[in-house]
C-alpha cells in the first residue's frame, strides 16, 4: 500500500473488477444494485478519495468477479463517469466506460408530483441528457428534467 499517493490507499487486487470514479455518496446504492452484500466475493471500498477530475471519488473492488455489460449498465444512473477495470494477475487488462442508454424505461421515478406516471400504472420513460459529469433525465410525459440520481425508485 502506497501512503504518499491516493491511488493505492485501498489494496490492489489480484483478479477481479475495480469500479472507479463512483460518486462517494452513491457507493452504497451501487453496492446494493450489484447485490454485492449477498455474494461471497471479497469487496473493498474507498470513499472520499482524492481524484484529479472529480474532487472526491469512491471506488469498489470486487475480487474474482467479472460483470456482464448489462449488469454494469444498471449503475449508469448512479455513476455515469465510472470506469470499469478488469484485473487479471494484478494487471489492468481491460478498461471500460459505462454506456449511458439513450432512454431509461421503467426503473426511475419522475420527480414531478403531478406527472401522470405518479398517478397511473404506466412505466416511466426518460431521455438521458448529459450535463458535464451529471446525468439528467427528461420525462417523456411531463417534460420535467431531473438529476438521474434523484429519480431512482
Ligand atoms: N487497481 C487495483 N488492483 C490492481 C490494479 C489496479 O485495485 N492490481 C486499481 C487501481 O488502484 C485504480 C484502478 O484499478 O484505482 C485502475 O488502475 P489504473 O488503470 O492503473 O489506474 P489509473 O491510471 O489511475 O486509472 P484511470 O486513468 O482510469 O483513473
Ligand atoms: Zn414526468
Amino acid at each position: 500500500m502506497k501512503t504518499n499517493s491516493n491511488q493505492l490507499i485501498v489494496n490492489a487486487i489480484e483478479n477481479g473488477t475495480v469500479l472507479d470514479h463512483i460518486p462517494s455518496k452513491n457507493i452504497f446504492k451501487v453496492i446494493d444494485i450489484l447485490k454485492l452484500e449477498s455474494g461471497e466475493n471479497q469487496v473493498t471500498i474507498g470513499m472520499n478519495l482524492e481524484s484529479k477530475t472529480f474532487g472526491k471519488k469512491g471506488i469498489i473492488k470486487i475480487a474474482d468477479r467479472f460483470f456482464k455489460d448489462d449488469e454494469i449498465g444498471r449503475i449508469a444512473l448512479l455513476a455515469p463517469e465510472a470506469t470499469i477495470n478488469v484485473i487479471k494477475g494484478y494487471e489492468v487488462v481491460e478498461k471500460k466506460r459505462i454506456e449511458i442508454p439513450e432512454k431509461v424505461v421503467g426503473i426511475a421515478r419522475c420527480a414531478n408530483p403531478l406527472c401522470v406516471t405518479n398517478h397511473q400504472e404506466i412505466p416511466t420513460v426518460f431521455t438521458t441528457i448529459r450535463d458535464n459529469s451529471k446525468l439528467k433525465l427528461l420525462c417523456h410525459y411531463c417534460e420535467k428534467t431531473t438529476d438521474a440520481e434523484d429519480v431512482l425508485k
